[in-house]
């Protein structure tokens, strides 16, 4: 299959990303699952953007500066957030229907709110189903434009790579409903496929969140950073059915208050704004309270709310809740941290290029500088719009891909032998979840990551022989993916001697920006640490 460009992956950036490059030449959109399915379709608090009176780019730059904890890139952060306000209203022209409100002298106007780490409201909204509401919107344009072409159901495999040194000229995609494999072959990538949650036991991530991008784009040869550096978001709903359904930061942004079984109160002994302090520190909060008590979770309780309020600002909470038999309007929602999103990923510079020539990045699986340590609240799908519309530019840009020599568009493996065993392929995956849940959580050690790295090595050969022996299926390139990604964290994870953000290690229990105001970069099995850019 010959395009000009191939997008990897169906969610708010590989979407945005299509549509721009869309009006410059033939795009093929692949994606694994059907064209919905992503972390985008979850998503519920909103996106970050200056869009208040009372707001500026000042106080928005500084807020993500902070819950970055030093290592946010200051050039990129300015860039983002400026380009917000237009990215917003880009949406809205497309049909994106955010919650409005009407007030005296402003008439209607979007209804903004907040969350841990702002200073101020700037969250655009649509009740707690932000992303269902965009990623709908963009799927319609997506599916009436003539020059896209959407593969559902095609899972990437590996990229392909020409030349020396080499340019990325594709990809491999298995159909998973027939078992063929196929060459996109394209003038320019972008990868947008997203985090990689599904390396944790517990997760707020859907099934697809399996880090296949960064996996991909590792073992082509591309630059990797900063991969300890997982966000536990605080208040994913504690029951043994609710799959660890994320209860959003609105809530306590709308007033929600954490609080302990016997009801009291917390936070307030570990930063001064209490339950709306930035994520890292509310989610270790809440894990030492809880495993200090011995008990199962904390609550959040927004009972003192109008109960009209709560059903019409939280409408997909209320009810999810609810089929659990929690009335939140009269109930304490019980509340545990869960892996919830990745700050690090394949590096990109201030446009989304990677180190590999002809291959971009956007979106989660990008680590462009824009988070630091720590991902302020619902910076993550304004980060990927404006990088999946960068890298629609600077992919336009890109020449023609010379003739590939012959044989390159004949896969390279035998689709032919035994079928993976699958039940083997759900247990080593189970194993790997489990060892990341144990060992590289939310508080760390040496020897925990020490034994992490020797559990992860050894399920990563494993899976790369039956990668190699077996017939290709989507759990078996998934696995081998995780634990390529459980690999790089580790191993960032060890590098970093100090605790920051969102990587807490107890035998470095400070940071130190004289050391360390780095990130951690690895290439080819090769670590290398380069100074944050002030
Ligand atoms: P995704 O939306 O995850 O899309 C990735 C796409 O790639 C999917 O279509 C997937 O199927 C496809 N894919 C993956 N691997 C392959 C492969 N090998 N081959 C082919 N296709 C592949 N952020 C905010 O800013 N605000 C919020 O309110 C918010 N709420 C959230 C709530 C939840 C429950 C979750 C899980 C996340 C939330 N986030 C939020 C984070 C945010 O949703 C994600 O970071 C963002 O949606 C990522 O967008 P993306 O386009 O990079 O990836
Ligand atoms: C939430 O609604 O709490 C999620 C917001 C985010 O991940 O940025």
């Amino acid at each position: 299959m010959q395009t000009d460009f191939l997008v990897i992956g169906s969610g708010i950036a590989g979407l945005t990303c299509a549509l721009k490059l869309a009006s410059r030449g033939r795009v093929a959109l692949v994606t694994k699952k059907n064209d919905a399915e992503s972390n985008t379709n979850y998503a519920q608090g909103g996106i970050a953007s200056v869009l208040g009176p009372d707001d500026t780019f000042d106080l928005h730059v500084q807020d993500t500066l902070k819950a970055g904890a030093g290592l946010c890139h200051r050039d990129v952060v300015e860039r983002v957030v400026r380009e917000g306000p237009e990215s917003i209203r880009e949406l809205i022209t497309i049909g994106t229907r955010f919650t409005t409100e009407e007030q005296p002298g402003r008439g209607s106007h979007l209804a903004l709110g907040r969350e841990g780490g702002h200073s101020r409201r700037r969250i655009a909204h649509a009740a707690d189903l932000t992303g269902r509401e965009v990623e709908h919107a963009l799927l319609h344009a997506v599916r009436e434009h003539p020059a896209i072409q959407t593969f559902e159901h095609h899972i990437a495999l590996d990229l392909i790579l020409t030349g020396n040194p080499p340019a990325c000229c594709g990809a491999w995609a298995l159909n998973t409903e027939s078992g063929e494999a196929l060459a996109f072959l394209s003038r320019a990538t972008a990868l947008a496929t997203g985090g990689c949650g599904q390396v944790y036991l517990h997760t707020t991530n859907p099934a697809i969140a399996t880090g296949d991008g960064v996996a991909m784009a590792y073992r082509a040869g591309a630059r990797v950073g900063n991969m300890e550096f997982i966000q536990f978001h605080p208040t994913s709903l504690c029951h043994p059915q609710a799959n660890s359904f994320l209860i959003s930061e609105a809530v306590r942004g709308e007033g929600g208050i954490l609080r302990l079984k016997d009801g009291s109160t917390f936070m307030e002994k570990y930063h001064p704004m209490g339950c709306l302090a930035p994520r890292d520190i509310v989610a270790r909060a809440i894990d030492k309270e809880v495993k200090e008590r011995g008990e199962e979770s904390a609550y959040l309780d927004i009972t003192h709310l109008e109960p009209e309020h709560i059903r019409k600002r939280f409408p997909n909470i209320y009810e999810r809740c609810l089929s659990f038999g929690i009335d939140i309007t009269r109930e304490w929602i019980p509340v545990i941290p869960a892996a919830h999103y990745s700050c690090g990923g394949v590096r990109s510079d201030r446009e989304g290029r990677t180190t590999i020539d002809r291959l971009f990045v956007c979106g989660e699986v990008a680590f462009t500088g824009l988070h630091g340590a720590n991902r302020l609240a619902s910076n993550s799908l304004l980060e990927a719009l404006v990088f999946g519309k960068w890298v629609s530019e600077v992919a336009f840009e890109t020449p023609p891909c010379p003739e590939l020599p012959d044989g390159m568009t004949r896969f390279p493996m035998d689709t032919h032998v035994e079928p993976a065993d699958e039940t083997w392929v759900a247990q080593k995956t189970e194993q790997l979840r489990q060892a990341m849940w144990r060992h590289v959580g939310i508080v760390r050690t040496n020897r925990s990551l020490e034994r992490a790295l020797a559990e992860v090595e050894a399920i990563q050969s494993e899976a790369e022989r039956a990668y190699r022996e077996r017939r290709l299926s989507s759990g078996l390139t998934e696995l081998r993916n995780l634990a390529t990604v459980a690999w790089l964290i580790v191993t960032c994870a060890l590098n970093r001697h100090e605790s920051r953000g969102l990587h807490f290690n107890l035998d470095y229990p400070n940071h130190d920006d004289e050391l360390w105001r780095k990130d951690i970069l690895l290439e080819q099995g090769e670590v290398s640490f380069q100074e944050v850019p002030v």
